[in-house]
């Protein structure tokens, strides 16, 4: 699909764009309940959180991909949870980290680089070290991608709701492409 423009979401725009957002969420995810336990239990509360911030891919002005992270800190789920898996002193060396919440797009805009874009827009400034928890296979799509911009597998964990085991990716501190400076 051509015409595709990335940019950020202000915090106003996230929360008057949340049901549209939650349409993308779900068409590409569809693993969380209800759009309330969606809204309160994931969006709103990350764009609570330290650094949030999320990127959208649009067409026109529709919302056709989304992604958004935050600096984790700890005390929260995620946080915990890596550090559990890994243990302190690998933990240590990567927390506190940008933690990448969700990446994805509508089928009919994935494969024509649309995807990778989307991640470099997100991350564009972010020297940070940078982390996320995707499938356990190298063969995914996402886990490609992840891959061919520098990520490496950190260790795995259980999915929050215990279905499924995950990998837990990191993108070293300066270790990603060359990011923009102004
Ligand atoms: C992951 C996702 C965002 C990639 O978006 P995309 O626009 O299709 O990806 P791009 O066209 O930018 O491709 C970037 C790289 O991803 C990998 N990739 C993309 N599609 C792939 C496929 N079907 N098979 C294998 N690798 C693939 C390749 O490494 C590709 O690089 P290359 O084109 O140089 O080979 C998209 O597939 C998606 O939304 N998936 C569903 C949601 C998801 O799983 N999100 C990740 C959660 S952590």
């Amino acid at each position: 699909m051509n015409g595709v423009e990335f940019r950020y979401l202000t915090d106003g725009e996230v929360r008057q764009r949340a049901p549209e957002i939650w349409q993308v969420y779900d068409a590409i995810f569809g693993d969380q309940s209800s759009y309330d336990d969606w809204l309160d239990g994931m969006l709103l509360r990350h764009a609570a959180r330290d650094h949030f911030r999320f990127s959208a891919a649009l067409d026109g002005d529709a919302i056709v991909g989304i992604s958004w992270g935050y600096l984790g800190a700890p005390g929260q789920y995620y946080t915990e949870s890596v550090r559990a898996a890994i243990g302190d002193a690998a933990a240590d060396l990567w927390q506190p980290a940008f933690e990448i919440v969700e990446l994805g797009l509508l089928p009919a805009y994935r494969g024509s680089g649309n995807g990778r874009t989307l991640l470099r827009h997100l991350l564009d400034g972010i020297d940070e070290r940078v982390m996320l928890s995707t499938w356990d296979d190298d063969t995914d799509p996402a886990v490609r991608l992840y891959l061919s911009e520098g990520w490496h597998r950190i260790g795995t964990h259980p999915k929050a709701d215990g279905s499924r085991p995950m990998q837990i990716m990191g993108r070293p501190r300066g270790g990603g492409p060359q990011l923009r400076k102004d």
